[in-house]
Protein backbone atom coordinates (compact mmCIF):
# COMPACT_ATOMS: atom_id res chain seq x y z
CA UNK A 1 0.00 0.00 0.00
CA UNK A 2 1.14 3.49 -0.57
CA UNK A 3 1.08 5.11 2.75
CA UNK A 4 3.49 6.01 5.69
CA UNK A 5 3.53 3.59 7.77
CA UNK A 6 5.04 4.79 11.39
CA UNK A 7 6.44 1.29 12.36
CA UNK A 8 7.83 0.58 9.12
CA UNK A 9 9.58 4.29 8.61
CA UNK A 10 11.18 3.61 12.25
CA UNK A 11 11.63 -0.11 11.37
CA UNK A 12 13.69 1.24 8.08
CA UNK A 13 15.16 3.99 10.33
CA UNK A 14 17.57 1.58 11.94
CA UNK A 15 17.91 -0.92 8.97
CA UNK A 16 21.61 -0.64 7.85
CA UNK A 17 21.89 -0.01 4.01
CA UNK A 18 23.87 -2.21 1.62
CA UNK A 19 26.89 -0.43 0.14
CA UNK A 20 26.34 -0.37 -3.72
CA UNK A 21 28.93 -2.38 -5.35
CA UNK A 22 27.95 -1.85 -9.17
CA UNK A 23 30.78 -0.18 -11.32
CA UNK A 24 30.74 2.93 -13.05
CA UNK A 25 33.69 2.42 -14.86
CA UNK A 26 33.64 5.05 -17.92
CA UNK A 27 30.60 6.45 -17.10
CA UNK A 28 30.54 9.94 -17.03
CA UNK A 29 27.86 10.95 -13.48
CA UNK A 30 26.52 14.31 -12.71
CA UNK A 31 24.85 14.57 -8.94
CA UNK A 32 23.43 18.14 -7.80
CA UNK A 33 23.82 19.66 -4.61
CA UNK A 34 27.25 17.71 -3.51
CA UNK A 35 28.84 20.26 -1.35
CA UNK A 36 27.00 19.03 1.51
CA UNK A 37 24.84 16.21 2.96
CA UNK A 38 23.29 13.48 1.11
CA UNK A 39 25.08 14.35 -2.42
CA UNK A 40 28.07 14.65 -0.85
CA UNK A 41 28.39 11.59 0.18
CA UNK A 42 26.90 10.29 -2.81
CA UNK A 43 29.33 11.85 -4.50
CA UNK A 44 32.34 10.54 -2.59
CA UNK A 45 31.00 6.77 -2.85
CA UNK A 46 30.46 7.44 -6.87
CA UNK A 47 33.91 8.92 -7.01
CA UNK A 48 35.81 6.05 -5.21
CA UNK A 49 34.61 3.85 -7.85
CA UNK A 50 36.81 5.79 -10.03
CA UNK A 51 33.93 7.23 -12.50
CA UNK A 52 35.12 8.30 -16.41
CA UNK A 53 33.69 12.01 -14.91
CA UNK A 54 32.21 13.05 -11.91
CA UNK A 55 31.03 16.26 -12.07
CA UNK A 56 29.36 17.51 -8.32
CA UNK A 57 27.52 20.54 -8.65
CA UNK A 58 27.11 23.20 -6.23
CA UNK A 59 25.09 26.52 -5.91
CA UNK A 60 28.68 28.68 -6.80
CA UNK A 61 32.04 28.87 -7.66
CA UNK A 62 33.40 29.31 -4.22
CA UNK A 63 31.24 25.58 -3.06
CA UNK A 64 32.52 23.91 -6.16
CA UNK A 65 36.14 24.63 -5.01
CA UNK A 66 35.56 23.90 -1.86
CA UNK A 67 33.59 20.28 -2.73
CA UNK A 68 37.01 19.42 -4.75
CA UNK A 69 38.60 20.02 -2.11
CA UNK A 70 37.37 18.11 0.94
CA UNK A 71 36.66 15.16 -2.41
CA UNK A 72 40.43 15.05 -3.12
CA UNK A 73 40.77 14.56 1.47
CA UNK A 74 38.36 11.80 0.89
CA UNK A 75 40.34 10.21 -2.56
CA UNK A 76 43.39 10.33 -0.96
CA UNK A 77 42.65 8.09 1.18
CA UNK A 78 41.26 5.27 -1.26
CA UNK A 79 43.72 6.47 -4.53
CA UNK A 80 46.79 7.74 -2.53
CA UNK A 81 48.58 7.13 -5.20
CA UNK A 82 46.18 8.31 -8.61
CA UNK A 83 45.25 11.80 -5.66
CA UNK A 84 48.56 12.91 -5.37
CA UNK A 85 49.90 12.46 -9.24
CA UNK A 86 46.53 14.41 -9.36
CA UNK A 87 46.97 16.98 -6.59
CA UNK A 88 50.74 16.95 -8.03
CA UNK A 89 49.03 17.70 -11.90
CA UNK A 90 46.51 20.90 -10.01
CA UNK A 91 49.85 22.24 -8.11
CA UNK A 92 52.06 22.22 -11.73
CA UNK A 93 48.67 23.37 -13.65
CA UNK A 94 46.98 26.00 -11.96
CA UNK A 95 43.09 26.18 -12.79
CA UNK A 96 42.99 22.87 -14.49
CA UNK A 97 40.85 19.42 -12.22
CA UNK A 98 42.01 16.02 -11.88
CA UNK A 99 40.41 14.00 -15.18
CA UNK A 100 38.04 12.15 -13.43
CA UNK A 101 35.44 14.42 -11.30
CA UNK A 102 35.01 18.10 -11.40
CA UNK A 103 32.62 20.62 -9.67
CA UNK A 104 30.80 22.73 -11.48
CA UNK A 105 28.26 25.58 -10.54
CA UNK A 106 24.66 25.10 -10.63
CA UNK A 107 21.78 27.58 -8.85
CA UNK A 108 18.74 26.48 -9.39
CA UNK A 109 16.54 28.89 -8.29
CA UNK A 110 17.35 30.72 -11.73
CA UNK A 111 16.13 29.07 -14.65
CA UNK A 112 18.66 31.20 -16.62
CA UNK A 113 21.51 29.30 -14.53
CA UNK A 114 19.81 25.81 -15.56
CA UNK A 115 19.86 27.02 -19.03
CA UNK A 116 24.24 27.79 -18.84
CA UNK A 117 24.76 24.73 -17.15
CA UNK A 118 23.15 22.80 -19.96
CA UNK A 119 24.88 24.49 -22.51
CA UNK A 120 28.41 24.38 -20.58
CA UNK A 121 27.77 20.62 -20.82
CA UNK A 122 26.67 20.58 -24.25
CA UNK A 123 30.35 22.87 -24.90
CA UNK A 124 32.76 21.52 -22.62
CA UNK A 125 31.09 17.96 -21.49
CA UNK A 126 31.67 14.47 -22.82
CA UNK A 127 29.28 13.44 -25.22
CA UNK A 128 28.06 10.80 -22.61
CA UNK A 129 26.33 11.48 -19.35
CA UNK A 130 25.18 8.47 -18.43
CA UNK A 131 23.85 9.16 -14.23
CA UNK A 132 21.87 12.53 -13.76
CA UNK A 133 20.65 12.46 -9.79
CA UNK A 134 19.08 15.15 -8.97
CA UNK A 135 19.63 15.50 -5.48
CA UNK A 136 19.74 19.31 -4.42
CA UNK A 137 16.65 20.61 -2.35
CA UNK A 138 15.51 22.99 -0.43
CA UNK A 139 13.15 23.42 2.74
CA UNK A 140 12.20 27.21 3.71
CA UNK A 141 10.10 27.99 6.29
CA UNK A 142 9.08 31.26 4.75
CA UNK A 143 7.22 32.37 1.85
CA UNK A 144 9.82 33.19 -0.85
CA UNK A 145 10.08 34.14 -4.42
CA UNK A 146 12.51 33.41 -6.98
CA UNK A 147 13.94 36.06 -9.66
CA UNK A 148 11.59 33.73 -12.53
CA UNK A 149 8.47 34.35 -10.27
CA UNK A 150 7.68 31.32 -8.78
CA UNK A 151 7.51 29.94 -5.21
CA UNK A 152 10.88 28.69 -4.22
CA UNK A 153 10.77 25.03 -3.32
CA UNK A 154 8.58 24.41 -6.25
CA UNK A 155 11.41 26.17 -8.74
CA UNK A 156 14.14 24.28 -6.79
CA UNK A 157 13.11 20.99 -5.92
CA UNK A 158 10.53 20.23 -9.22
CA UNK A 159 10.70 23.04 -11.73
CA UNK A 160 14.11 23.59 -12.54
CA UNK A 161 15.15 19.80 -12.16
CA UNK A 162 12.41 19.12 -14.78
CA UNK A 163 13.78 21.52 -16.79
CA UNK A 164 18.06 20.10 -16.57
CA UNK A 165 16.07 16.47 -17.16
CA UNK A 166 14.80 17.71 -20.23
CA UNK A 167 17.46 19.43 -21.53
CA UNK A 168 20.24 16.80 -20.51
CA UNK A 169 17.63 13.90 -22.06
CA UNK A 170 19.46 13.75 -25.02
CA UNK A 171 22.46 13.12 -23.72
CA UNK A 172 20.71 10.19 -21.37
CA UNK A 173 19.82 8.89 -24.28
CA UNK A 174 22.55 8.96 -26.39
CA UNK A 175 24.83 7.13 -24.27
CA UNK A 176 22.62 3.89 -23.32
CA UNK A 177 21.13 1.15 -24.98
CA UNK A 178 18.38 -1.06 -23.09
CA UNK A 179 21.63 -3.45 -21.39
CA UNK A 180 23.08 -0.74 -20.26
CA UNK A 181 20.74 2.18 -19.48
CA UNK A 182 21.43 5.66 -18.24
CA UNK A 183 19.68 6.72 -15.14
CA UNK A 184 18.05 9.72 -14.28
CA UNK A 185 17.56 9.42 -10.03
CA UNK A 186 15.27 12.05 -8.82
CA UNK A 187 15.89 12.71 -5.18
CA UNK A 188 12.37 12.50 -3.58
CA UNK A 189 11.19 11.85 0.44
CA UNK A 190 8.95 9.94 2.30
CA UNK A 191 7.11 13.38 3.19
CA UNK A 192 5.62 13.28 -0.48
CA UNK A 193 3.12 10.60 1.14
CA UNK A 194 1.72 13.47 3.62
CA UNK A 195 0.83 15.97 0.52
CA UNK A 196 -2.60 14.99 -0.86
CA UNK A 197 -4.53 16.92 1.47
CA UNK A 198 -3.05 20.26 0.11
CA UNK A 199 -4.31 18.96 -3.39
CA UNK A 200 -8.09 18.88 -2.07
CA UNK A 201 -10.19 20.49 -4.89
CA UNK A 202 -7.27 20.50 -7.55
CA UNK A 203 -9.71 19.48 -10.14
CA UNK A 204 -11.34 23.02 -10.33
CA UNK A 205 -7.88 24.55 -10.29
CA UNK A 206 -7.29 26.93 -13.42
CA UNK A 207 -3.71 25.64 -13.19
CA UNK A 208 -2.02 23.67 -11.06
CA UNK A 209 1.31 25.06 -10.93
CA UNK A 210 -0.17 28.46 -10.54
CA UNK A 211 -1.70 27.53 -7.60
CA UNK A 212 0.82 25.39 -5.94
CA UNK A 213 2.95 28.43 -6.09
CA UNK A 214 0.74 30.68 -4.53
CA UNK A 215 0.72 32.09 -1.09
CA UNK A 216 -2.24 31.02 -0.28
CA UNK A 217 -2.06 26.88 -1.00
CA UNK A 218 -5.37 25.31 -1.47
CA UNK A 219 -6.53 24.72 2.40
CA UNK A 220 -3.37 25.14 4.24
CA UNK A 221 -0.07 27.04 2.94
CA UNK A 222 2.18 25.36 5.59
CA UNK A 223 5.44 25.38 5.03
CA UNK A 224 5.57 21.40 5.73
CA UNK A 225 2.73 21.22 2.84
CA UNK A 226 4.81 22.91 0.21
CA UNK A 227 7.91 21.02 0.70
CA UNK A 228 5.94 17.89 1.16
CA UNK A 229 4.45 18.75 -1.99
CA UNK A 230 7.42 19.38 -4.08
CA UNK A 231 8.49 15.86 -3.46
CA UNK A 232 5.13 14.27 -4.47
CA UNK A 233 5.46 16.57 -8.02
CA UNK A 234 8.98 15.17 -8.58
CA UNK A 235 7.28 11.40 -8.47
CA UNK A 236 4.44 12.46 -10.25
CA UNK A 237 7.05 13.75 -13.13
CA UNK A 238 9.22 10.66 -12.63
CA UNK A 239 5.90 8.37 -13.49
CA UNK A 240 5.03 10.31 -16.51
CA UNK A 241 8.54 10.75 -18.16
CA UNK A 242 9.05 7.55 -17.65
CA UNK A 243 5.21 6.11 -19.33
CA UNK A 244 6.74 8.14 -22.10
CA UNK A 245 9.90 5.67 -22.72
CA UNK A 246 9.59 2.96 -24.46
CA UNK A 247 9.44 -0.69 -22.65
CA UNK A 248 12.49 -1.72 -22.36
CA UNK A 249 13.59 1.40 -21.84
CA UNK A 250 17.78 3.16 -22.44
CA UNK A 251 16.71 5.57 -19.43
CA UNK A 252 15.69 4.35 -16.30
CA UNK A 253 13.73 6.87 -14.32
CA UNK A 254 13.16 6.25 -10.65
CA UNK A 255 12.44 8.88 -7.67
CA UNK A 256 14.15 7.53 -4.49
CA UNK A 257 13.40 8.58 -0.83
CA UNK A 258 16.45 8.99 1.70
CA UNK A 259 14.72 8.25 4.39
CA UNK A 260 14.88 11.18 7.34
CA UNK A 261 18.67 11.78 7.82
CA UNK A 262 20.99 14.39 9.55
CA UNK A 263 22.29 16.98 6.73
CA UNK A 264 21.59 20.94 6.88
CA UNK A 265 18.40 20.49 5.38
CA UNK A 266 16.47 22.24 8.12
CA UNK A 267 19.33 24.65 8.53
CA UNK A 268 17.06 27.94 8.31
CA UNK A 269 14.71 26.36 11.46
CA UNK A 270 17.70 25.52 12.99
CA UNK A 271 19.20 29.13 13.20
CA UNK A 272 16.75 29.82 15.88
CA UNK A 273 17.96 27.94 19.67
CA UNK A 274 14.32 26.45 20.33
CA UNK A 275 13.75 24.89 16.74
CA UNK A 276 17.26 23.74 16.80
CA UNK A 277 16.61 21.85 19.98
CA UNK A 278 13.34 20.30 18.95
CA UNK A 279 14.57 19.13 15.31
CA UNK A 280 18.02 17.35 16.98
CA UNK A 281 15.14 15.74 19.83
CA UNK A 282 12.85 14.66 16.60
CA UNK A 283 16.24 13.38 14.82
CA UNK A 284 16.70 11.52 18.01
CA UNK A 285 13.42 10.38 18.47
CA UNK A 286 13.04 9.04 14.93
CA UNK A 287 16.48 7.46 14.50
CA UNK A 288 17.45 9.85 12.07
CA UNK A 289 20.29 8.54 9.60
CA UNK A 290 23.78 9.68 8.70
CA UNK A 291 23.96 11.33 5.57
CA UNK A 292 26.36 8.75 4.60
CA UNK A 293 23.79 5.99 5.04
CA UNK A 294 20.83 8.16 3.31
CA UNK A 295 23.38 8.45 0.46
CA UNK A 296 23.24 4.62 -0.02
CA UNK A 297 19.59 4.81 -1.17
CA UNK A 298 20.37 7.30 -3.99
CA UNK A 299 23.82 5.53 -4.86
CA UNK A 300 22.08 2.21 -5.07
CA UNK A 301 19.07 4.01 -7.13
CA UNK A 302 21.75 5.18 -9.56
CA UNK A 303 24.02 2.13 -9.88
CA UNK A 304 21.89 -0.84 -9.11
CA UNK A 305 21.93 -3.97 -11.62
CA UNK A 306 18.51 -4.45 -11.92
CA UNK A 307 17.94 -1.71 -14.13
CA UNK A 308 15.08 -2.04 -15.86
CA UNK A 309 12.90 -3.11 -12.55
CA UNK A 310 13.33 0.13 -10.89
CA UNK A 311 11.84 2.22 -14.09
CA UNK A 312 8.99 4.41 -13.20
CA UNK A 313 9.00 3.22 -9.64
CA UNK A 314 9.66 5.31 -5.92
CA UNK A 315 12.26 3.72 -3.79
CA UNK A 316 12.91 3.78 -0.32
CA UNK A 317 15.35 1.47 2.02
CA UNK A 318 17.30 0.25 -1.12
CA UNK A 319 13.40 -1.09 -2.04
CA UNK A 320 11.01 -0.93 -4.76
CA UNK A 321 7.76 0.62 -2.29
CA UNK A 322 4.90 2.07 -3.52
CA UNK A 323 4.38 5.81 -3.99
CA UNK A 324 1.42 7.37 -2.32
CA UNK A 325 -2.29 6.27 -2.96
CA UNK A 326 -3.31 9.80 -4.35
CA UNK A 327 -0.72 8.99 -7.61
CA UNK A 328 -2.02 5.56 -7.85
CA UNK A 329 -5.57 6.75 -8.20
CA UNK A 330 -7.37 7.93 -10.81
CA UNK A 331 -7.44 11.18 -9.40
CA UNK A 332 -3.93 11.42 -9.27
CA UNK A 333 -3.15 9.99 -12.83
CA UNK A 334 -5.49 13.13 -14.22
CA UNK A 335 -3.84 15.43 -11.84
CA UNK A 336 -0.10 13.90 -12.96
CA UNK A 337 -0.99 14.63 -16.53
CA UNK A 338 -2.06 17.74 -15.76
CA UNK A 339 1.07 18.48 -14.17
CA UNK A 340 3.08 17.19 -16.87
CA UNK A 341 1.25 19.37 -19.38
CA UNK A 342 1.73 22.37 -17.71
CA UNK A 343 5.11 21.59 -16.65
CA UNK A 344 5.88 21.31 -20.66
CA UNK A 345 4.12 24.42 -21.32
CA UNK A 346 6.28 26.54 -18.92
CA UNK A 347 9.22 24.93 -19.71
CA UNK A 348 9.07 25.66 -23.14
CA UNK A 349 8.75 29.60 -22.82
CA UNK A 350 12.16 29.23 -20.70
CA UNK A 351 14.00 27.39 -23.55
CA UNK A 352 12.56 26.45 -26.88
CA UNK A 353 15.01 23.14 -26.94
CA UNK A 354 12.31 21.73 -24.40
CA UNK A 355 9.05 21.42 -26.94
CA UNK A 356 11.27 19.87 -29.46
CA UNK A 357 13.10 17.44 -27.22
CA UNK A 358 9.52 15.88 -25.68
CA UNK A 359 8.22 15.86 -29.34
CA UNK A 360 11.27 13.77 -30.39
CA UNK A 361 11.87 11.48 -27.25
CA UNK A 362 8.85 11.95 -25.23
CA UNK A 363 5.83 11.68 -27.71
CA UNK A 364 4.29 8.28 -25.85
CA UNK A 365 0.90 9.70 -24.11
CA UNK A 366 1.11 8.17 -20.21
CA UNK A 367 -1.06 5.09 -19.19
N1 LIG B 1 17.73 14.98 5.08
C1 LIG B 1 16.58 14.33 5.02
O1 LIG B 1 16.03 13.85 6.03
C2 LIG B 1 15.89 14.14 3.69
C3 LIG B 1 14.76 13.31 3.64
C4 LIG B 1 14.12 13.11 2.43
C5 LIG B 1 14.60 13.73 1.31
N2 LIG B 1 15.69 14.55 1.37
C6 LIG B 1 16.15 15.18 0.14
O2 LIG B 1 17.50 14.87 -0.06
C7 LIG B 1 18.11 15.88 -0.87
C8 LIG B 1 19.42 16.31 -0.24
O3 LIG B 1 19.13 16.99 0.96
P1 LIG B 1 20.07 16.96 2.25
O4 LIG B 1 19.27 16.34 3.32
O5 LIG B 1 21.40 16.43 1.92
O6 LIG B 1 20.11 18.53 2.56
P2 LIG B 1 21.33 19.54 2.55
O7 LIG B 1 22.43 19.05 3.41
O8 LIG B 1 20.74 20.86 2.88
O9 LIG B 1 21.81 19.53 1.03
C9 LIG B 1 21.01 20.10 0.05
C10 LIG B 1 21.85 20.37 -1.18
O10 LIG B 1 21.02 21.06 -2.12
C11 LIG B 1 21.67 22.28 -2.47
N3 LIG B 1 20.73 23.35 -2.80
C12 LIG B 1 19.82 23.93 -2.00
N4 LIG B 1 19.21 24.93 -2.66
C13 LIG B 1 19.76 24.97 -3.89
C14 LIG B 1 19.58 25.81 -5.02
N5 LIG B 1 18.72 26.83 -5.01
N6 LIG B 1 20.31 25.58 -6.12
C15 LIG B 1 21.21 24.57 -6.14
N7 LIG B 1 21.45 23.76 -5.10
C16 LIG B 1 20.73 23.97 -3.98
C17 LIG B 1 22.47 22.65 -1.24
O11 LIG B 1 23.45 23.62 -1.56
P3 LIG B 1 23.83 24.76 -0.45
O12 LIG B 1 24.53 24.04 0.65
O13 LIG B 1 24.67 25.72 -1.19
O14 LIG B 1 22.54 25.35 0.00
C18 LIG B 1 23.04 21.30 -0.88
O15 LIG B 1 24.09 20.98 -1.72
C19 LIG B 1 17.08 16.99 -0.98
O16 LIG B 1 16.43 16.90 -2.22
C20 LIG B 1 16.11 16.68 0.14
O17 LIG B 1 14.83 17.18 -0.12
C21 LIG B 1 16.35 14.75 2.53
Amino acid sequence: MGKLSFWSFFGAQGRDLPLPRESVDGKTVVIAGANVGLGFEASVHVANKKPSLLIATCRDTAKCKQTLESRCNVLQVHYQIVTRVLLVLRERCPGTRPASFDSWPLELSSFDNVRSFVDRFDAEGPERLNILVANAGTFKPVYTRTQDDWEIMLQVNYLSFALLGILLLPHLLHSATCDDPSRLVLVSSLGHYLAAPVLTGSRNWDHVLGAISAEKLGASGLVPSRYNLSKMLQVAFMREIAARLPSPTPLVVTAVDPGFCHSSLQRELEKYRLLRMIVSFVKWLLRARTSEMGSRNIVYAALATDAQDLHGKYMSSCEVVEECDYLLSAEGKVFSERLWWETIEVLSKVDDRVPQIVSTYLPASST
